[in-house]
């Protein structure tokens, strides 16, 4: 299967420019239901067309900790323990954290240097922890609702689409 990934639009509204992310996961998703191939896929997306970023992938749950998983960017930390750092911190809350100047978190934990503003969005299927989405910025407070509830969705749509 190829596709095209549209241009991401100019100076769009966030809502837009995340309902034309939605569009081009939903595509890359069909028919395919491997959580690696789907996780990787995505991982690309969010890099290719979300500006400002040094960092955008997962770490999956094995039940015990955190561990990497498929993403774009500086290689990084391969264990996160539930609790520590945004990461963690977001995992074990089972909500979306933003971090607006990742200086100020306390147990933040570099993986970049460049890094200064993150977004950690967990999957979840009902009660039970896949992992997180994990997304970093050069720029400070990158982040805001829009891109949490834009990218809750996307995740959503993900963990959805395939088999864990
Ligand atoms: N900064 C994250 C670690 C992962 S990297 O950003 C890729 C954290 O504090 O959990």
């Amino acid at each position: 299967m190829t596709q095209t990934l549209p241009d991401p639009p100019r100076e769009a509204s966030a809502e837009l420019l995340y309902a034309t992310l939605l569009a081009a996961l939903d595509g890359l998703l069909a028919g395919e239901r491997n959580s690696i191939a789907n996780l990787a896929n995505t991982a690309a997306l969010l890099y290719t067309m979300l500006p400002d970023l040094n960092w955008a992938g997962f770490y999956l749950y094995d039940g015990t900790e955190l561990v990497v998983g498929p993403f774009q960017g500086k290689p990084a930390c391969v264990r996160i323990a539930l609790g520590a750092g945004v990461c963690g911190s977001a995992a074990a809350a089972r909500s979306t954290l933003i971090v607006a100047d990742v200086h100020a978190f306390p147990g933040h934990i570099a993986c970049d240097a460049a890094s200064r503003s993150e977004i950690v969005v967990p999957l979840v299927a009902g009660p039970r922890l896949l992992g997180v989405m994990d997304l970093d910025s050069p720029r400070l407070a990158r982040f805001g609702p829009a891109d949490a509830s834009g990218l809750e969705t996307l995740a959503a749509h993900l963990v959805r689409a395939s088999d864990w």
